[in-house]
Parts: structure tokens; sequence; C-alpha cells
């Protein structure tokens, strides 16, 4: 299976409850690698464009303010088959869905406040990545 990378955001949850050290902790039991991190405060324009594909469904705004509320940490993960790994570490969008031991099961509020983001495809991964990093930044 080849090694791949996956974007990540431990959301303003995490960092408001003090667990960017917790849930790093099972993103690394699980088997993914941290090959690049930093903490920012996203700008609205950020946050817009990262959610863009959501614009017009009901939630957006609400979105938009949360992930600008407060520190948020991005990440780039890398390991064998990372973005499917990295969804399945993190359990279902609503973390009444969840299921047990993943990270939303174990820290997540709400379907809003979800303690992370993780790619949902090798393609958005990469789009992601760009973002917020540059090649030079992420150290496999
Ligand atoms: S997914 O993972 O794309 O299939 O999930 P989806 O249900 O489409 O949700 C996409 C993102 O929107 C967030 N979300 C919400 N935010 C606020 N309020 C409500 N009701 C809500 N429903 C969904 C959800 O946390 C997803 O965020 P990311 O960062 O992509 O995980």
């Amino acid at each position: 299976m080849a090694t791949e990378r996956t974007f990540s955001i431990l959301k303003p949850d995490a960092t408001a409850r003090n667990l960017t050290g917790a849930v790093n902790a099972v993103i690394e039991a699980a088997g993914l690698r941290i090959v690049a991190q930093r903490r920012i405060r996203m700008s609205d324009a950020q946050a817009k464009k990262f959610y863009e594909i959501h614009a017009e469904r009901p939630f957006y705004g609400e979105l938009v303010g949360f992930m600008t509320s407060g520190p948020v940490v991005v990440q780039v993960l890398e390991g064998e088959n990372a973005v499917a790994r990295y969804r399945e570490v993190m359990g279902a969008t609503n973390p009444a869905q969840a299921a047990e031991g993943t990270i939303r099961k174990q820290f997540a509020q709400s379907v809003g406040e979800n303690t992370v983001h993780g790619s949902d495809s090798p393609e958005n991964a990469a789009l992601e990545i760009a973002q917020f990093f540059d090649d030079k930044d992420i150290v496999g």
C-alpha cells in the first residue's frame, strides 16, 4: 500500500479544552505521522475559502464562525492509506454516531464542534495541504 498524506485540523473546541496533545496521541497511536504542524488563527477569508464547497449549506455561516472563533492546529499526516485511515480514526461527523475509540466519540461535543477535520479524498488532501503549507515545511 502506498504512503499517502492527508490534511488535518484540530478545531477550536480542541484548543479551547487543551486537548491537542490528547488528540495527537490518538493520531500517532493509529500509525499516522505528524509531518507538519502549525497553530494558527484562521482568518475569515481562509475559513470561507476552505469550506467553499459547503457555501450553500444552511450551517456554512455557523461553521465559518466556529472555525475562526479560536486557534486551530493545522497538520499534515502521513501513513499508509492516510486519508481513509484518518477518517476511520476521526469517526463519524456527528459524535453521537461515532464508533467507540474514535477521536470524535472521545472528545467531540456536537456535529459542529467536532474536534477534528480530515480530508475526504487524496485529491482534496493535496488541495487543502497547499492552502496552509509549503512543500519545504513538510518533513516526512
Ligand atoms: S462530511 O465529512 O463532509 O461528509 O460531513 P458533512 O456532514 O458534509 O459536514 C461537512 C462539515 O460541516 C460541518 N457541519 C456542521 N457545522 C455546523 N453545524 C452543523 N449543523 C454542521 N453539520 C456539519 C462538519 O463538522 C464538517 O466539518 P469538517 O471540518 O469538514 O469535518
